[in-house]
């Protein structure tokens, strides 16, 4: 995808941006954590994946796979406007990649010089935070010597007044 395609151009909540997704019209998704949802363009790519793939799959995961995904690193970065592949990691998914980055906090910290420290150190989270990576934050401030700050979120709330108490 590169910077100026469909689906990055495209305004959160827009029918044009809903008309990049296969999702049903009467349907509004509150939930895309677990299953979720890519743009067309991106499904029809990953069907011609799967269909190579399948053409010879001992082939592909024992010689191809690990090739493929360090040559997906570039295009990934460009997206994100960095300029080195090795600022970039894929992970299986969001509890994998939450738990790398907790589990490397204290001995960053500790690098950069700022652990150990007199003052308190918290790990911000929301109570609708998904519940694994809730967890995974939880075990990491027992073990680590950080607190939980916990923002309450009870919806209807709207944007505006979630960005407020965030930003508070
Ligand atoms: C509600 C919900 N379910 C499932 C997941 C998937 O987590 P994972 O990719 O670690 O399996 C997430 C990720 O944020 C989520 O928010």
């Amino acid at each position: 995808m590169s910077n100026d395609s469909p689906a990055l151009l495209a305004k959160p909540g827009t029918p044009e941006m809903r008309s990049l997704f296969s999702i049903a019209p009467d349907v509004t998704p509150t939930n895309n954590g677990s299953f979720g949802t890519v743009p067309k363009s991106v499904l029809n790519y990953k069907i011609d994946w799967l269909k190579r793939i399948d053409s010879n799959a001992d082939v592909y995961f024992n010689y191809e796979y690990d090739a493929e995904l360090d040559r997906a690193l570039l295009p990934v970065a460009k997206v994100l406007g960095l300029s080195d592949v090795e600022d970039i990691v894929f992970v299986g998914g969001a509890t994998q990649g939450v738990n790398a980055v907790l589990k490397s906090l204290k001995p960053i910290l500790r690098a950069q010089g700022r652990l150990p420290s007199t003052k308190r150190q918290f790990i911000f989270m929301m109570s609708t935070t998904y519940i694994q990576v809730a967890g995974a934050i939880r075990h990491t401030c027992l073990n680590d010597g950080f607190e939980v700050l916990e923002l309450p979120v009870i919806f209807p709330m709207s944007e505006a007044e979630l960005l407020s108490r965030v930003a508070g």
